[in-house]
């Protein structure tokens, strides 16, 4: 694979710790399965039971830090194996496939947040990948916003949680600069509103996406 298509049954939901994604998630997964559609709901990293013990070794405190590149090579091992084993499988047989995180967030977190070069990421992109969401649904949120959100959630914060400030800064300028470069894919949703209000806006935005007038 050298190439990226672009999948108009997969969706993706990006943005911060505590945006709402998984809240939102499941707003999603309701109306996209109203018509009787499958809906396979997902999440990056994991999504496999390998996927998921790449994202155990990522997000557990006990060991050394992971260097930036062994965080973002960790990340695209665990993606390829989701995209292979679940991903274009569900795709094949029809499904929609939603996806909580997916290759933005290697972008901003690796790129933006670690620094690492974004020429790297798309590389991996379309050798590892291949394949680009038809719909991304950006939930942004002020980043204090965001981590007072996920501190009331878990209490104690995972390697990448415990991240200063300025790192969620470079997260959450690279999705945006992402979503204002790729309008046609990206919608971005102002995460700040109540959970209610997010979710209303996720399903309007995704129909009309799928119903344009
Ligand atoms: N719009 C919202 N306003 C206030 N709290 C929210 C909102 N959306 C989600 N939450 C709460 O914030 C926490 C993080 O939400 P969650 O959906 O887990 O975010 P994410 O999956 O993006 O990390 C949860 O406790 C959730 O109930
Ligand atoms: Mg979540």
């Amino acid at each position: 694979m050298t190439t990226l298509a672009t999948h108009p049954r997969l969706v993706s939901l990006e943005g911060g710790e505590g945006a709402g994604k998984s809240t939102v998630l499941e707003a999603l997964r309701i109306a996209l399965g109203a018509d009787g559609d499958e809906v396979v709901c997902t999440r990056e990293p994991g999504g496999t039971p390998l996927a998921e013990m790449i994202r155990a070794l990522l997000l557990d405190p006990a060991h050394e830090p992971a260097s930036p590149e062994t965080e973002l090579l960790l990340m695209f091992a665990a993606r390829a194996q989701h995209v292979r084993e679940t991903i274009l499988p569900a795709l094949e047989r029809g499904a929609w496939v939603l996806c909580d995180r997916f290759t933005d967030s290697s972008f901003a977190y690796q790129g933006g947040g670690r620094g690492l070069d974004a020429g790297f990421i798309d590389e991996l992109e379309r050798r590892v990948v291949g394949l680009r969401p038809g719909l991304t649904l950006l939930l942004d949120l002020p980043v204090a916003q965001g981590r007072a959100r996920a501190l009331g959630r878990d209490g104690r914060p995972d390697r990448i949680e415990a991240e200063q400030d300025a790192f969620f800064e470079r997260v959450r300028a690279t999705f945006r600069a992402r979503a204002a470069a790729e309008p046609g894919r990206f919608r971005i949703i102002d995460a700040s509103q109540t959970a209610d209000r997010v979710a209303a806006e996720a399903v309007a935005q995704m129909q009309a996406w799928r119903n344009p007038a």
